[in-house]
């Protein structure tokens, strides 16, 4: 049907007579002369259709925006002071010969290169959507990302093997989907959040290196960098040390960015603690490009007049930081208060702030509502620990420090995007060593932080039951610029040690069984030392692409609220099916 790509017209054809096939973008009528911008994956070709091919300019009188048109034609150069620059075909064009109408197309409910789309118009009209430049582009280049993704760990002896999607309920961490089953009454499978279990089971069935790019299902509250079904790079090893596998998962990642957008990454990938991650940037996956860090100045405030500060500096599980901001001075008295507006709407009860007028005098140098109340050594101890500076502000979190690092933690990435603190880069790192288990207030219940299946640090086995938040695991994080971009960890590959961590979360043996006798029985029989990592493969394309959300690499995603626009799913089902699968509706519409 087509001799070439509208997007392959360049000047090494002019002369030849070529097919094209492809949608009319824009179809411009200059007094006399049509012109077509006709558009295929590769790009915009411009044909002109003159009055002199009668049969040919008639046909194209009738095209419309959305027409699918065969044209053929010859092609030649555009005349002095028409070439398009910004256009790879844009010293080219194309007098028709041929207009053929394929398909008529309905007049399209938006324009296809308008900028400012509505997301529920675009996720509504995703066929359109999806003929647009960028999300051609962003599909395409999540083709070459799943490519050499497969190259690599093809290279490095890794296997494709596929995992059920109909699985157990296991429930752990997020919410599952649910399947009723027809052949078995009142029973369910439930959609993996991960191939977790799967996996480490064919590492005891001697694969030894498994990978899969599998799609996950977690029923969560979405967001921007969330979706209920996404991709995961799914990856497991055995025989492989903590480091090893780090290094392993390092030069993928580095390969692929190398290879689809050729970028070399930094290496080696800066390497902190999850303590060390809190402590520094009162979150576990830090912005690197933020040059900002928490000052801790607990120590400092314990004997001073001013309670906001004293109090919690005297309380276990409190913490008192410090956020220096460089020319912060410079901010109004709104801006400051707007900064802890923001603060209170993720648990903070104030933001107190300080700001350094003339260092070298001491109190006298600076302005702020609580200096008065907070002595000259720990005054002193504040400037030298945040090294500030003449013009700058310091703002202060305290209170118990899960509140203040996730308020501290956001201001460091609000004030430095505000403030155009972000540096232009890639900045990856590992956040490795978190704890094993963390205290869920509301179920009053030591819950695994990864996943139960994480192995505690050597020497940490004694931990896990009588004091597990003294537990650390071999779990490890992949953060760049501010995205966790994959986690894992060493699992647990000796039975005993996986049911002291059951009976840690208050399982019971019985419940152990029914929920898990499967991974149980594997690991009785010889499992080896193996662990693994899963990456979000649509974060990742995010990222890759400079995207601003997921749903932006995702041909077809949902919104926030869980719904596909263009299908309409979820749906109302017949009363038939669901008798089918023995569910009655509670309320039937
Ligand atoms: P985890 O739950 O950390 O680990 O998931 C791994 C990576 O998947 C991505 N991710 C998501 N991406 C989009 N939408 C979501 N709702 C979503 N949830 C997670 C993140 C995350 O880092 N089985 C373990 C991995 C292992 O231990 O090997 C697991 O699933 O980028
Ligand atoms: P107050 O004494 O309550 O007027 O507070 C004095 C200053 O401390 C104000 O700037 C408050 O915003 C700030 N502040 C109050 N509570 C906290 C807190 N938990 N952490 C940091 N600053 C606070």
């Amino acid at each position: 049907m087509r001799s070439h790509y509208c997007g392959e017209l360049r000047a090494a054809l002019i002369d030849r007579t070529v097919t094209l096939c492809g949608w009319a973008h824009r179809r411009r009528d200059h007094g006399g002369v049509i012109f077509i911008d006709l558009r295929d994956r590769e790009g915009l070709a411009q044909v002109v259709c003159d009055p002199d091919r009668q049969e040919a300019f008639r046909v194209a009188e009738r095209v419309r925006n959305e027409f699918v048109l065969r044209i053929s034609g010859k092609v030649r150069r555009r005349p002095a002071g028409t070439v398009n620059a910004e256009l790879p075909t844009g010293e080219v064009e194309v007098l028709a010969h041929e207009v053929e109408i394929l398909n008529p197309s309905a007049p399209p409910p938006f324009q296809l290169d308008e900028d400012n789309l509505s997301e529920s118009v675009r996720l509504e009209n995703r066929v359109l959507d999806l003929r647009r430049a960028p999300m051609q582009r962003n599909l395409r280049l999540r083709h070459r990302a799943a490519m050499a993704v497969r190259r690599f760990l093809d290279e490095h002896g890794f296997v494709d093997i596929e995992t059920p999607v109909l699985y157990k309920s296991t429930p752990e961490g997020a919410r599952e989907f649910l399947v009723p089953s027809r052949l078995h009454d009142g029973h369910f499978y439930a959609l993996p959040q991960s191939p977790q279990l799967f996996k480490q089971m064919l590492m005891v069935a001697g694969f030894d290196r498994y990978y899969q790019i599998v799609k996950c299902f977690r029923d969560e509250d979405l967001r921007a960098d969330r979706q209920p079904e996404f991709t995961q790079i799914d990856i497991e090893t055995s025989f492989l040390s903590e480091e090893d596998i780090r290094g392993l998962m390092e030069s993928l990642v580095r390969y692929l960015f190398r290879e689809v957008i050729g970028v070399e990454l930094p290496a080696p990938f800066p390497v902190l603690t999850y303590d060390e991650a809190m402590r520094d940037y009162g979150t576990d996956k830090p912005d690197l490009r933020i040059p900002l860090k928490l000052a801790e100045i607990t120590d400092a405030v314990k004997d001073v007049e001013f309670k906001v500060f004293s109090a919690p500096a005297n309380e276990p599980g409190g913490r008192v930081c410090a956020l220096r901001v460089p020319g912060g001075g410079a901010l109004t008295r709104g801006e400051l208060d707007g900064y802890g507006e923001y603060a209170k709407t993720l648990g903070a009860k104030g933001l107190a702030w300080i700001k350094v007028n003339q260092r070298a005098k001491g109190a006298e140098g600076l302005q702020s509502p609580i200096v008065k109340n907070l002595h000259a050594r720990s005054l002193a101890t504040i400037l030298e620990r945040t090294a500030s500076e003449d013009g700058d502000v310091i703002f202060f979190g305290a209170g118990d420090a899960v509140t203040v690092d996730a308020y501290m933690g956001a201001l460091r990435d609000k004030v430095g995007h505000d403030r155009d603190l972000t540096e232009k880069a890639w900045r990856p790192l590992w956040v490795v060593d978190f704890p094993m288990f963390e205290f869920d207030p509301d179920s009053r219940q030591w819950k695994a932080r990864h996943h139960p299946f994480t192995s505690p640090k050597d020497g940490h086995e004694q931990y896990i039951e009588s004091a597990p938040q003294k537990a650390y695991a071999k779990a490890y994080d992949m953060v760049l610029n501010g995205w966790e971009i994959g986690g894992g960890s060493v699992r647990i590959h000796r039975q005993e040690i996986q049911q002291t961590v059951f009976r840690a979360l208050k399982m019971t043996g019985a419940e152990q069984r029914a929920k898990f006798g499967f991974l149980l029985d594997a690991l009785q029989f010889g499992a080896p030392p193996h662990g693994g990592i899963a990456f979000g493969f649509d974060r990742l394309v995010t990222l890759m692409a400079g995207a601003a959300a997921i749903r932006d690499v995702i041909a077809f995603p949902k919104t926030q609220r869980g719904q596909d626009l263009l299908t309409g799913a979820p749906t109302p089902v017949t009363e038939n099916q669901l008798r089918e699968l023995h569910l009655r509706l509670r309320n039937p519409q």
